[in-house]
């Protein structure tokens, strides 16, 4: 008889559930609504089920003990969301093709992903500068909360179904097909790896010491902040940013009231003043 844990029948309870809402705020500053209850329980039963836990409530004992700082990260690496694709939002990619062209700096040119996900964001960023060819020497840094995307994204191997959206000649030029067993993936030339860094970064604590960027790529994280915090991290991401370097975020999000920092140049594209 199987003993494998029956993830259906457990209960997640709305007391239970309001205390991993607590956590991940505190830890990652991200609100999750109460319409996430359902996504929280599935996908925290998968941790349950690697540890062979029986309940909801013992999964939280487990997570809040002092000497188990590691299982945060796992929390958080379950409840984020990490959906992308390679040139999403295109026109983001089309102004900085334009921008490129004119833009004078007398140091390397340096463009952060701050919610990199699994990568696509980078590397359309990184395909981008490379087949522009105004700036010999460039540097992306790609970040993210998130420790399985970083791996993945380091990989930067990718299944060949998301290849629909990469231009032609840039797949021609800048991946490679697997062969044998990494047959039906999709490899990002290593000219294009050596010139990304992907780190751990959380948005929400105080940021490291990375240097200043021409270009920011904030995109489709601030939805997942309050305002209170929303307006917080914009403070950090401006201070970050070079004067008349570029802030772009995601199509449905908006900085209207939070920064007077930055003026809007075109939809969810702002720059320093
Ligand atoms: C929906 S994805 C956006 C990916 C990409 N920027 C895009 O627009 O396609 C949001 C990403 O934000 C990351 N994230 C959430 N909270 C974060 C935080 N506090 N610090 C850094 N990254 C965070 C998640 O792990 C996730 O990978």
């Amino acid at each position: 008889m199987s003993n494998m844990l029956d993830t259906n029948k457990l209960t997640l309870s709305e007391h239970v559930f309001n205390q991993f809402k607590s956590l991940m705020f505190k830890e990652s500053g991200v609100t999750l609504s109460d319409e996430k209850q359902v996504m929280v329980k599935a996908r925290l039963a998968k941790r349950l089920r690697q540890l062979q836990l029986s309940s909801f409530e013992q999964y939280l004992k487990l997570v809040k003990s002092p000497d188990n700082r590691q299982e945060i990260q796992h929390l958080i690496d379950a409840l984020t969301t990490n959906e992308t694709s390679f040139f999403r939002e295109a026109q983001h990619f089309e102004f900085l093709d334009h921008q490129l062209t004119s833009f004078s700096v007398t140091v390397p040119l340096r463009i952060w992903s701050a919610a990199c996900s699994t990568g696509e964001e980078a590397y359309s960023l990184a395909m981008t500068v490379a087949e522009n060819r105004c700036h010999p020497d460039w540097q992306i840094l790609a970040s993210d909360i998130n420790t399985q995307v970083l791996a993945s994204a380091g990989l930067g191997m990718y299944d060949m179904s998301r290849a629909s959206s990469i231009p032609r000649n840039y797949l021609i030029k800048y991946c490679l097909k697997g062969v044998r067993s990494q047959a039906g993936q999709l490899l990002l030339s290593e000219q294009l790896k050596q010139h990304i860094r992907f780190i751990l970064l959380n948005l929400d604590g105080e940021l490291p010491e990375i240097g200043q960027f021409h270009f920011i790529f904030l995109r489709n994280v601030l939805i997942y902040f309050n305002e209170t915090k929303r307006k917080q991290i914009i403070d950090k991401i401006v201070a970050k940013l070079r004067p008349g370097g570029y802030l772009f975020i995601g199509h449905s999000e908006s900085l209207r009231g939070i920064t007077d920092l930055l003026r809007p140049v075109q939809a969810t594209i702002y720059q320093k003043c």
